[in-house]
């Protein structure tokens, strides 16, 4: 099988060196790569928002399945693009996109398939959505409809933040059309996970949780980021809530997206927040891997992963392709100085294969280029230091120990990934 995956972060360097370690694989390409990526595939300069480059690159270089590493080309087209092209593609069309691509179609959805979630109203008017803020007596959180890069979503702690962020996005247009309509929703506490499914229109089969952790800082304080480090398998996350999420959040979902004429055909993360009663509500739907989180949920999953992501684009799933590993898996994101705001590019990285040499370590490239045959940063997340281990303790001690090989000026790393599964209340 010869695979292009699109994209060129660490997610999309860890999906090409395990579809290079695949048997069933003659070749992988990657577009538009990286450096770090070159070393495990083919990289081709078309960017990720390029349709007719991707499709032009897939059918001349006789490509049978494209994978899809980051949202935007899927709420694009790209998969309706390739299928009229003929060519497989592992990530739903646009109308499925559209359960990550805006927040205000989600949300209906998941009212109209009775899918538990927060509270919300939609606005599109300032002074009618300042209302609403002021009358609800609860904390919110506050969205901008559509993809913003990450930065569409204020957590909110008081009423007048909540204010001022529905200014920023409806009377300043701080996302532009991305915030014409903003989400504002009730806040919930509780613990986060990241839950994946593979499905393939009709089937599908479990792939795991993560844990993400998007605060810059150690304690969960700081910035939010894309995400600064995961873990899996999440202790919180046990058989009986997986079988609970997968009743009445992801069967429903998948049902009810294919009702609406979009089969669903690719991986499905739902983030969920998980109460103190231990209910599942969902915080967002992502039509693509997590990133880190892929990094180690595919650490844990076992066989060949061609075959399966495959078998999702072909509407030929069955439940004997996956087997996860009880293994724990980590990522450790190290970040750029002055990331999530201004990452400095261009500075020096050295020990890259120092902490490669450390026993059940590996590093992925997140935002890396080369410079007079070093590696400098060229991205705000820059490696992904992963290791597995049959315990998260260990996991992590071999994951901080190759990251601290790794020579970079201003490098921001958080030092507790897994903290709340090492905490003596481990289920919290
Ligand atoms: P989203 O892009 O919708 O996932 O939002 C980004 C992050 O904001 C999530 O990962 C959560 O950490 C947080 N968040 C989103 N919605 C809520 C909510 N209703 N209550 C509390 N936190 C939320
Ligand atoms: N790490 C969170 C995400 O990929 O959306």
């Amino acid at each position: 099988m010869r695979v292009l995956v699109i994209g060129s972060g660490a997610r999309e360097h860890a999906l090409c060196a395990r579809l290079r370690a695949s048997p069933s694989v003659e070749a992988v390409l990657c577009a538009p790569g990286s450096s770090g990526i070159a070393r495990d595939a083919v990289v081709h300069p078309v960017a990720t928002h390029d349709l007719d480059g991707i499709v032009s690159l897939a059918t001349r270089e006789r490509v049978d399945l494209v994978v899809v590493g980051p949202e935007g080309p899927l709420v694009m087209g790209i998969a309706d693009r390739l299928a009229t092209a003929g060519v497989a593609c592992f990530g739903p069309g646009a109308g499925a996109a559209r359960l990550e691509g805006s927040k205000s179609f989600s949300k209906d959805f998941m009212a109209r398939h009775a899918i538990p979630t927060a509270a919300y109203a939609s606005f599109t008017d300032y002074d009618a959505a300042a209302a609403y803020v002021r009358s609800v007596g609860h904390r919110v959180v506050v969205k901008a409809d559509g993809l913003a890069a990450g930065k569409g979503v204020v957590v909110c702690d008081t009423p007048q933040e909540a204010l001022d962020a529905l200014d920023r996005v409806l009377r300043q247009h701080a996302f532009g059309d991305a915030g014409a309509t903003v989400v504002v929703e009730e806040r919930i506490d509780g613990q986060e996970i990241s839950f994946h499914v593979i499905a393939d229109g009709e089937r599908y089969v479990v792939l795991g949780a993560a844990q993400d952790h998007k605060r810059l800082r150690d304690g969960d304080n700081g910035p939010n980021t894309g995400g600064m480090g995961a873990f899996s398998p999440v202790p919180v996350c046990t058989p009986r809530l997986v079988a609970r999420i997968c009743a009445e959040v992801v069967e429903p979902t998948l049902r009810g997206i294919a009702r609406e004429g979009h089969p669903f055909r690719g991986v499905l993360f739902v983030g969920l927040m998980i109460d103190d009663a231990g209910t599942p509500k969902v915080l967002e739907y992502n039509v693509r891997f997590g990133d880190p989180e892929c990094a180690v949920l595919l650490a844990r999953l076992d066989g060949d992963l061609a075959p399966l992501l495959d078998a999702a684009a072909r509407s030929a799933l069955s439940a004997e392709t996956v087997r996860v590993r009880d293994d724990v898996a980590i990522a450790v994101v190290i970040a750029a100085e002055g990331y999530p705001d201004a990452p400095r590019e261009g500075v020096a990285i050295r020990g890259i294969e120092l902490a490669e040499a450390v026993p059940g370590a590996r590093v992925y490239h997140a935002g890396t280029s080369r410079r007079d045959g070093g590696w400098v940063t060229a991205g705000g997340r820059v490696l992904l230091v992963t290791a597995t281990a049959p315990s998260l303790v260990e996991a992590a001690a071999i994951a901080y120990q190759a990251a601290d090989r790794i020579e970079l000026p201003g490098a921001q790393l958080r030092r507790d990934i897994g903290w709340r599964a090492l905490a003596p209340s481990a289920s919290r």
